[in-house]
């Protein structure tokens, strides 16, 4: 596992906070973690810069992904051992597409209401085709901002239940809020996340 995407063709849905908790998370295991902010909104490389502000150093480097080569820099921050986030942008199919080419896994993060649920449907048809065109490809659907005192919440959970998805369920924190500048501290839903990543990979040479 050395290259994870967070990726929606929706906006807002938690792909920077999750990358960046998970980073710090792989971090912990890691010496060399880098994330790969394709956004040109650059949200995590300004996380990282606000953290430096403060005089305090995120557990991992945030570095822009070259805007037309970001395929072959992140593969080669994988071959020099780096694990590989890659954050990228709402709306923007070419980097959603490059992104997920090259990952070993996609996370697709949606948030726990039906317009949300059924607007995935873009980016999973989107991901269905490329993994008619790659000999391997994983993704999965992640629910975001999970409230379970919400009853349009379970009904969001239980619609993704015919799709890949994580079982991991990522609440809706105030401390996932409060994070940006900052190292991410609550963890505990990311560790899961990792463990359920880590423990689904086949390795190839076991694969008959
Ligand atoms: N589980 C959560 N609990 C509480 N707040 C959250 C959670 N996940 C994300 N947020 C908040 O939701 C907002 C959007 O999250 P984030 O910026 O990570 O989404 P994004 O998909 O990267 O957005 P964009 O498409 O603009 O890049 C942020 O204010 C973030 O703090
Ligand atoms: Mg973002």
């Amino acid at each position: 596992m050395q290259i994870i995407a967070t990726l929606s063709l929706k906006g807002g849905v938690g792909k920077t906070t999750i990358a960046m908790h998970l980073a710090t998370v792989i971090a912990e295991d890691h010496p060399l973690v880098t994330v790969l902010d394709a956004d040109e909104e650059v949200s995590a490389l300004r996380w990282q810069q606000h953290a430096l502000a403060d005089g305090v150093r995120l557990p991992f480097q945030v570095i822009p992904a070259d805007r037309n080569s970001f395929m072959r820099q992140a593969k080669d921050l994988a071959r020099a051992g780096h694990v590989v986030v890659i954050d990228t942008p709402p709306n923007n199919r070419e980097v959603l597409k490059s992104a997920a080419t090259i990952a070993d896994v996609v996370l697709v993060p949606v948030l726990p209401t039906g317009l949300d649920v059924d607007r995935l449907g873009t980016t999973l048809d989107l991901l269905r085709d490329l993994e008619a065109a790659l000999d391997e490809f994983n993704y999965a659907v992640v629910l975001n901002r999970y409230d379970a005192r919400k009853g349009m919440a379970k009904e969001a959970n239980q619609a993704l239940d015919n799709l890949p998805r994580l079982t991991t369920v990522i609440r809706a924190l105030a401390s996932y809020e409060k994070a940006f500048g900052h190292v991410p501290s609550d963890l505990v839903q990311f560790r899961e996340i990792w463990n359920e990543l880590t423990a689904s990979t086949v390795p190839a040479e076991v694969v008959p």
